[in-house]
């Protein structure tokens, strides 16, 4: 596997980038009085405008270059058709499978229709929802499920938590959702509080059911029932699971005919489209569950068969690596101006980061180049009172994202209105800024002295030149959801497939999870620790002394 830096296109944008060092996105609007249609582009219901980028017809035409020459076209053909792309782990990647199961009949892979199962699954899950809603399904005294406690953790909590409340305008009004993710014990405490044990149903979304975290949360849930009026053979009424391990959920005493399966070819960060998204359809119902499905179904195809320069993962996976390894750009944030998509920088966090967090090539040489960013952000307009300052004045450039729907679900007055002005406003002001003479023309007009004209302009000036692209909709609905998170699954494979690693394992948590094992038998136990590290044999002292 070759490093991105051997591609002939790589020398070529590192010589194009000194070209760009001085040109002001200011004068590339002045130069092309078409720039903003010229730098647009449609998919699945969202429109692109990365007009705001240090880019020009040579910068894209390039990228198009590099991303051809990094054999996107190849990788994808290999995503869709179900080869093993994910070579560390010999497995297909086929979140894409989970949503075209209505569109198309069969998706051969390894001998099996996977198509097939998925739609099963998703005929298990419509039964499952349905007897919620309706009322049929009841507890073990008989009552009607009122809430539904979905315990899992990383993959298996993100992505179903923020559709679910992306999608809160659509929830239904029967069930209320709730998640609980982390294994301090004041998260599921919480959650338990609100809820009454003859009327809660848990789904214990684990793929591997074995990760320590959901394990012992859901160990805590069947106790808080069994020791609340629960009974063993209630069980199979109060606890449903998603599993690809069938015999481990089984092992823990949940019905065979409660246990939805999922499959190796579904990454954890890739799969709340399988059934881990089974509380997302319980929140907003089935149907809306199939139009996300659908959405993200649109932005696939999309990605599949339209050309490269009109990509919207391509361009934007390839302006990604434009300021990471050519700008040296360390972070990149998502701002969505929508409230109900304000933990969606947290699901695509971990998208990314556990997908393109990696130093190796697929062959396992080491990469020479910077891989994925740190990924983070938050909703728009909390941020601009907190972080935006070192967006605008700090050191440092922070490519953004900035997502926005056109209508609201909650037009009240002009909150609206005012919402999106300031996500236009914010995109704008990084890339005009101040600089020194409106700045000191600014002061003059307020009446301050010379002096203090002197003192204070420098500190107002605002370089300005920092690049974002804006994703508009016209609603947040359940298939512009499905659509848009869609969009950063693909773009996160363009980077990685650029960089020419594999966006598909996640080797890099497996080492903390063993030494998490080894310290708690410390905790509990008076093991020698005498040949650990210092700081470490002194925290473990720290911990069991507040115990004692
Ligand atoms: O953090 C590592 C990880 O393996 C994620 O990739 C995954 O989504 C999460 O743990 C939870 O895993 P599981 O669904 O097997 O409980």
């Amino acid at each position: 596997m070759r490093s991105p830096t051997e591609l002939t296109t790589w020398q070529k944008l590192a010589d194009h980038q000194q070209e760009m060092a001085n040109i002001d996105m200011k004068s590339l609007f002045a130069a092309d009085p078409k720039r903003a249609q010229n730098y647009q582009a449609n998919a699945a219901g969202w429109t692109l405008d990365y007009a705001k980028n240090r880019a020009n017809e040579t910068t894209m035409s390039l990228l198009t270059e590099l991303v051809k020459e990094a054999g996107m076209e190849e990788a994808i053909k290999g995503m869709f058709s179900g080869a093993h792309i994910n070579n560390t782990e010999d497995r297909s990647v086929l979140h894409i499978a989970l949503r075209a199961s209505q569109a198309q009949e069969s998706l051969m892979v390894d001998g099996v229709n996977v198509l097939a199962e998925v739609r099963d699954t998703l005929k298990q899950m419509e039964a499952f929802v349905q007897q919620l809603h309706s009322g049929e399904w009841r507890g073990h005294t008989g009552k009607t499920i009122t809430d539904v406690v979905s315990i899992g953790i990383g993959g298996s909590y993100l992505g179903p938590k923020v559709v679910a409340e992306a999608l809160t305008p659509y929830a239904q009004e029967q069930i209320k959702v709730h998640f609980v993710a982390n294994i301090d014990g004041s998260d599921i405490t919480g959650k338990l509080k609100q809820v009454d044990p003859e009327t809660t149903v848990f789904v214990i979304s684990s793929k591997t059911f074995g990760t320590l975290e959901t394990l012992s949360n859901a160990n805590a849930a069947r106790d808080w029932f069994l020791s609340n009026g629960g009974t063993q053979e209630g069980i199979s009424k109060h606890f449903a699971a998603v599993s690809s391990n069938v015999a481990k959920a089984v092992d823990f005493g949940m019905a065979e005919e409660n246990i939805f399966p999922m499959w190796d070819w579904v990454g954890g960060r890739y799969s709340l489209w399988s059934a881990i998204g089974l509380p997302v359809a319980i929140a907003v119902g089935m149907d809306n569950f199939y139009a996300l499905l659908d959405g993200a179904h649109q932005m696939d195809e999309h990605f599949r068969s339209a050309p490269l320069e009109e990509n919207l993962p391509v361009i934007m996976g390839a302006l990604g690596v434009w300021y990471i390894n050519f700008h040296n750009a360390q972070t990149h944030a998502l701002i969505p101006y929508d409230h109900y998509l304000r933990a969606m920088p947290a699901h695509i966090q971990q998208l990314d980061m556990e997908s393109n967090g990696k130093a190796n090539l697929l062959n396992g040489d080491g990469v020479e180049t910077d891989t994925g960013p740190i990924i983070w952000g938050g909703a728009g307009t909390n941020g601009q009172h907190a972080y935006h300052q070192l967006l605008h004045q700090g050191t440092r450039l922070v490519p953004v994202d900035f997502i926005a729907p056109l209508t609201s679900h909650n037009p009240i007055g002009e909150h609206h209105t005012q919402l999106f002005a300031n996500c236009l406003s914010q995109s704008q002001a990084l890339m005009v800024g101040k600089t020194l003479a409106q700045a000191e023309q600014e002061l003059k007009d307020a009446g301050a002295t010379p002096e203090q004209v002197a003192a204070i302009a420098p500190h107002k000036v605002i370089k300005g030149n920092r690049p974002s692209n804006t994703l508009l909709t016209d609603k947040m609905t359940p298939a512009t959801v499905g659509a848009l998170i869609a969009l950063y699954e693909h773009r996160t494979f363009v980077q990685g497939t650029i960089w020419g690693i594999n966006s598909f394992d996640q080797w890099g948590v497996e080492l903390g999870k063993v030494l998490g094992t080894d310290i708690y038998n410390r905790l509990v136990s008076d093991s020698d620790n005498s040949a650990l590290d210092a700081s470490t044999q002194a925290l473990i002292e720290a911990f069991k002394k507040a115990q004692s």
